[in-house]
């Protein structure tokens, strides 16, 4: 959040909680961060409360309102679909709720922090998912995502929240600080639920990702022939078969050779899938801008160089005669040519004008009308479903900028970068997310993309603190962490973008924040108490802060409002203020100047830590007031 000084008080803008005020009880916020079923359970309920028998939905009765079968179970029982032992737990995982919250590091936030919207967030993805789900409901534009694939030697995060706090720690290798040697275990193929642990890892995470996703948005997830199959059928059941897709990225080397890697039998496998999914199919590929192949030449003596003759319409098969692309244009000789074209009437007539549209030869031009494509221009392209336009180069790209070679099988910045082109607008601030951030190539991405194409598009990207392992180049060159290494490279990968491009003024900035405990004792008391074999699962890696500033309560309030981390918030010396919403989070904040100081400023919600009031006298005295002036008060 943005901080805005203000003599005395704090103002923060956006979302309102759900208040229900008695005259004289007031409600507490509850400082959880909403389930992504209950939403959907009381949208459903609004919309069909027919379906519901005594606030639970009856399946049946949903079935027979909406005149369909209940169940596509055959007779024997059987019935189609992707089922693990684990699928239970992950639809719980998908349940749960949390009181944690997001802590900004100032200090290891970027210099120009404030002015930035792009975001780094060091935590757990679940956790971190779950923490995002209101203030970016529907709000992310892209997703990318790199998950590890599954080879057998890859270590998955171990989601078991039901083991003992010490079976958790034998089983993840703790050590005695309470720090993660390894966050994830090792999953090999012989463990018997390979397949199984991965799927269970999976799912809450995508369908928690799908939550975030605008109706318009698209989430890319890298992968390989070890779950390619499963991913598949898992993002077919959370984003509906008609919204997959499925992409192939050719590996190519620095000099544009194959990369194969020997898979059994003597056959070599040389690319990865990228599976597509949308949430509807309000998204739309953009075309991208590409160098054309083909030959150049001047057959027109054409003084601007040579060019090479591009395609502009449509023939007579494929021209759609409504569409507003369908017109007439003329040759020099006279010839008509009616057809759909590429480009809106009055864009061809610019072209025309500049004479860039080629006819064929004087003095008959016969030919079928073509866009002339000069050396130095690029031309639109379809985005296509095999990637093969750039090198695999993630490592080289890496080393480069980091000075040793500290993460394997970085992925190369053209493969996101070229994701991002085709699925977002540069112009309008989309959020690009990738909560597998690995060493922070998307962060990369999006900054390079911004700086080629003018953009402003920003980026959230998430990475669990997981220890480098014991030996490693990384840690030897001090980088503790993977986190630690991405926040490095995203650093330095401004420092360079600018330098490539010293003409870019767009966001090269970036706000850390870490997952942590809540800043109220009330909360995490709560956490311990209610949610005590997560709080198990993840004392690891959430850092247990001291009670926590004003201004870490009133970022964690308004997260857990809805307010996107980015929102400003101005500092009233005391007490904060976001849109129309006033936070008094400070026990030593003076009773009077609630009514002083935060009432004048007409906030239309006020939120008060418990302990400001000396006595119930004082709360009733407040409350009464708000009441008056119609404001909703509120206590935590
Ligand atoms: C395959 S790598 C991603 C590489 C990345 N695309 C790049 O180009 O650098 C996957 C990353 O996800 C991280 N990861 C795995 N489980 C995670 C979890 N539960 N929460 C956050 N990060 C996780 C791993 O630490 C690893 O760095």
């Amino acid at each position: 959040m943005v901080y805005l000084y203000n003599k005395g008080y704090l103002v923060a803008r956006g979302c309102v909680g759900n208040l229900n005020m008695d005259k004289h009880s007031v409600q507490k916020l509850d400082g959880k961060n909403p389930s992504a079923i209950t939403d959907k359970l009381e949208m459903l309920q609004r919309l069909m409360p027919e379906a519901f028998v005594d606030g639970k939905l009856d399946p049946s009765l949903l079935a027979k309102n909406l005149n369909t079968e209940a169940s596509t179970v055959s007779e024997d029982g059987e019935r189609y679909g992707l089922t693990w032992p684990g699928k239970k737990l992950a639809f719980e995982e998908v349940a749960k709720q949390t009181y944690c919250t997001l802590t900004l590091d100032e200090a290891a936030s970027s210099e120009s922090w404030k002015e930035s919207n792009n975001i780094f967030i060091e935590g757990e993805n679940l956790e971190t998912l779950r923490v995002l789900q209101k203030a970016y409901f529907n709000k992310v534009k892209m997703i990318y995502i790199d998950p590890p694939y599954n080879t057998g030697k890859d270590f998955v995060y171990h989601d078991n929240y039901r083991q003992t706090e010490e079976e958790y720690c034998d089983d993840c290798n703790v050590t005695e600080n309470g720090h993660l040697k390894k966050a994830h275990k090792l999953n090999t193929r012989d463990s018997g639920r390979f397949h199984s642990d991965w799927l269970t890892m999976m799912h809450p995470r995508l369908f928690l990702a799908r939550n975030l996703l605008r109706d318009d948005g698209v989430i890319f997830v890298s992968i390989d022939d070890n779950e390619v199959h499963n991913l598949r059928m898992l993002m077919n059941e959370i984003f509906g078969e008609e919204n997959v897709t499925q992409m192939i990225w050719h590996k190519l080397d620095e000099k544009g050779n194959s990369v194969k890697k020997t898979v059994g039998n003597g056959f070599k496998r040389e690319h990865e899938y990228i599976l597509v999914a949308t949430k509807s199919d309000s998204f739309v590929f953009n075309d991208r801008r590409v160098k054309p192949k083909g030959t150049f030449s001047n057959p027109d003596s054409d003084p601007r160089g040579n060019w090479f003759s591009a395609i502009i319409s449509y023939d007579d098969d494929h021209s759609n005669e409504n569409s507003e692309y369908y017109y007439e244009i003329q040759s020099p000789s006279g010839i008509r040519w009616a057809r759909q074209w590429q480009v809106k009437k009055d864009e061809m007539e610019v072209l025309l004008q500049d004479k860039k549209i080629y006819f064929g030869n004087e003095p008959e031009y016969k030919n079928v009308p073509r866009l002339k494509v000069f050396e130095n221009e690029l031309i639109n392209q379809r985005p296509r479903s095999v990637l093969s336009n750039f090198t695999i180069n993630g490592t080289k790209q890496l080393e480069a900028i980091l000075a040793g070679n500290y993460f394997d099988n970085p992925k190369p910045i053209e493969l996101v970068s070229q994701l991002i082109e085709i699925s977002t607008d540069k112009n309008i601030n989309e959020i690009v997310l990738d909560f597998f951030s690995g060493s922070g190539t998307s962060a990369h991405a999006v900054m390079a993309q911004n700086a080629a194409d003018g953009g402003n598009r920003q980026y959230i990207c998430v990475q669990l603190p997981e220890d480098t392992p014991e030996g490693s180049e990384a840690k030897k060159a001090g980088y503790a962490r993977i986190s630690d290494i991405a926040l490095e490279r995203i650093k330095r990968a401004a420092k360079k973008v600018q330098a490539e491009n010293p003409e870019y003024t767009g966001d090269l900035g970036v706000r850390v924040y870490r997952a942590t405990d809540s800043h109220f004792p009330v909360w995490r008391a709560k956490s311990y108490e209610s949610d005590a074999e997560l709080r198990t699962a993840m004392f690891n890696y959430v850092n247990t802060l001291p009670d926590g500033t004003p201004q870490q309560r009133a970022d964690e309030v308004l997260l857990k409002l809805g307010y996107p981390l980015t929102t400003t918030i101005v500092d009233h010396n005391g007490w904060y203020q976001a849109d129309d919403v006033a936070l008094v989070l400070d026990e030593q904040f003076a009773v009077e100047r609630l009514f002083t100081d935060v009432l004048t400023s007409n906030p239309k919600t006020v939120i008060v830590l418990e302990s400001v009031f000396k006595n119930d006298e004082e709360k009733i005295n407040f409350d009464l007031r708000c009441t008056e002036k119609g404001i909703i008060f509120q206590t935590i």
